[in-house]
């Protein structure tokens, strides 16, 4: 049963493709790997934040708001696409980005600054203070100015954000009978919860049969139990669904699944092994993916086949590629690649 869907204004290039990654599968030689290129929601615009941006913008739009607030990691990917789709509605965009170090012009920061987002920066210790004060501050800064904000948190992963994956099984759903696939797994990487608890509610509507996993690439399944049950209790409430006892109702009582051990040295830091299946996911599938969200994420899903632990057994997984590859070029330095030579 189909939900039914609040306001939207279109901005993901949808549906995006779905294909086997038929190299790479045969190399790891377990179950077919399947890549949903939600890389392509766009350009500067692209990636999974584009399909939550859809309906968060929306709503800053029916709310009269004419400046978008929101926050993350000096490289966030999010930070960057609300810029870019501030700029495509007309709108103002103020970012607050976290950083310990003086900020380089690069990869999503080139990007921001180039669109002449505001730009505060914090302390990651300021940050895990929480941003609530800074928020405030900047929404009442705006207002003496005669502006009004839509403030959105890390990730627009919330209530209204949801919709985005919960939009996204939908599409998936078409995807699989089309190809006549009933995938057993899909696999994201989580970093905020709003994709990973998207496709785990849409899944669950649209009745696929595939277990939703998100790969940890900051925190613990313990936080991804608390954050995205948080979200979905937020969104229940907020769209009237029941939790399934009404046998009228739309069952939204789902299982939140997590893998975490993949984290690695950190948030925005990768293993050697990381960097080294990129590369080789480059070169031989010609698919990009970067070491801080993606790269870890299918590094820990290939480590799950291989040990054969959760994935025993399946035909199909499907891996969501997320994006976020400009990120990656602030990170260059540990790509062990060789340069060309001069030519003759
Ligand atoms: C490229 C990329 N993939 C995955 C994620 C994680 O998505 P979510 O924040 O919805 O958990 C992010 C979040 O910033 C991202 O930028």
């Amino acid at each position: 049963m189909s939900p039914d869907y609040p306001p939207r204004v279109e901005l993901a290039r949808t549906p995006t493709p779905l294909y086997l990654l038929q190299r790479f599968s045969s190399e790891l030689g377990g179950p077919r790997i399947w890549v949903k290129r939600d890389d392509l929601t766009g350009f500067g615009l692209s990636g999974n934040k584009v399909r939550k941006l859809e309906f968060c913008l929306a709503e800053a739009l029916a709310q009269g708001c004419d400046t978008l607030l929101t926050c993350g990691g000096v490289q966030s990917n999010h930070c960057r696409a609300t810029a870019v789709a501030a700029r495509q509605l007309g709108l103002d965009v103020h970012l607050v980005l976290r950083t310990d170090e003086a900020p380089s012009r690069d990869g999503n920061l080139f990007i921001d600054q180039l669109l002449g987002a505001s730009i505060s920066y914090i302390s990651k210790a300021r940050y895990a203070a929480g941003t609530g004060t800074i928020y405030q501050r900047l929404i009442d800064d705006y207002a003496s100015r005669g502006h009004k904000v839509y403030p959105m948190p890390v990730g627009a992963s919330d209530e209204v954000g949801l919709w985005g994956y919960i939009a996204a099984s939908e599409e998936l759903q078409g995807d699989f009978s089309r190809l006549g696939i009933a995938p057993q797994h899909i696999v994201c990487a989580t970093g905020s919860g709003g994709t990973q608890g998207g496709l785990t509610l849409g899944a669950k509507l649209f009745g696929l049969a595939a277990r939703v996993w998100g790969v940890a690439v900051c925190d613990d399944a313990a936080y991804f139990e608390q954050k995205i049950g948080a979200d979905i209790e937020a969104w229940r409430a907020r769209y009237h669904y029941e939790c399934g006892e009404n046998p009228d109702s739309i069952d939204t009582n789902v299982s939140i699944a997590t893998i975490d051990g993949y984290v690695g040295p950190g948030y925005g830091r990768a293993t050697a092994e990381v960097f080294e299946l990129i590369t080789r996911l480059a070169r031989l599938e010609g698919l990009l993916l970067d070491p801080i969200y993606t790269g870890k994420a299918f590094h820990g899903m290939v480590e799950e086949i291989r040990s054969g632990q959760r994935f025993e057994g399946a035909d199909d997984i499907v891996f969501i590629h997320t994006g976020g590859f400009f990120a990656s070029y602030a990170q260059r330095q540990h790509f062990e690649l060789s340069d060309g030579t001069l030519a003759d």
